[in-house]
């Protein structure tokens, strides 16, 4: 039995009741906030250098848009559900910058060849927590390090997370959700060492890292922002 989202009918659903009010949506404050930081810790050093930019899990667009109009570099959202793509393309497709902006359907969990040794910067904010299983967030850290430059790529994610260090629980840390009448694999928290040990065992060093609660999540979990370099 598949327990997984199905993020393409989700979307689907969603647009489908929003159908009057589609236009363009504005990127999350923490994620600007996130980028913010990025930029005094790193942009300005490199000041000149353009910055090709991944994002991953890009949903409607509204994140890729926004860090293609900072006139960075060349930016890619790459999403698997094709009518968030879709959406994407329709309402956050005209970069206004000077670099060219792309949205591609794809898995973050699959190699997408095109894609690999092009990114200086990559960002997540609330897809790599979707991946609940210890082997599609091995293929994710694979698949990152093939998609960022060889030296010096980073990384910004913003991820689902608990507080507590004590709590060694599996079946605790994967939030579920009822659609209909199943049960489906929502979300994977875990607690800051275990994201430090993750990071670390799959070639990042951690530059910051900060735990959220006022970014509240399902009203128990916060949120984990993380910078990260690739060693
Ligand atoms: C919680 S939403 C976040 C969307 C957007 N990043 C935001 O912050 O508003 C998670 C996003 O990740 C996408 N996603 C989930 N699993 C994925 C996968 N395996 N590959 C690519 N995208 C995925 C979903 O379609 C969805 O757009």
């Amino acid at each position: 039995m598949n327990l997984d989202i199905d993020y393409e009918k989700a979307y689907r659903e969603l647009l489908q009741q929003e159908q009057a009010g589609g236009g363009q949506l504005l990127p999350s404050n923490s994620l600007m906030e996130l980028v913010k930081r990025w930029r005094s810790l790193f942009a300005a050093k490199e000041k000149g250098c353009s910055k090709n930019i991944l994002v991953l899990g890009s949903g409607l667009g509204e994140m890729a848009y926004y860090l293609s109009s900072l006139n960075l570099g060349e930016v890619y959202g790459v999403d698997i559900a094709p009518s968030a793509v879709n959406y994407a393309r329709t309402y956050h497709g005209n970069s206004q910058g000077r670099f060219p902006l792309h949205y591609l359907q794809g898995d973050v969990r699959v190699l997408i060849p095109t894609l690999m040794h092009s990114f200086d910067l990559i960002v997540d904010h609330h897809c790599f927590h979707c991946l609940c299983l210890d082997q599609e967030r091995l293929a994710y850290f694979e698949n990152l390090q093939k998609y960022l430059r060889p030296k010096g790529g980073q990384l910004l994610l913003e991820s689902v997370a608990t507080a507590s260090d004590n709590d060694d629980g599996e079946s605790e840390k994967i939030l579920w959700r009822k659609r209909g009448d199943k049960f489906y694999r929502y979300r994977r928290a875990v607690t800051g060492v275990e994201l430090e040990q993750e990071f670390l065992s799959r070639g990042f060093t951690i530059e910051y890292l900060v735990y959220r609660q006022d970014l509240c999540f399902e009203s128990s979990f916060g949120v984990f922002q993380v910078i990260a370099n690739r060693c």
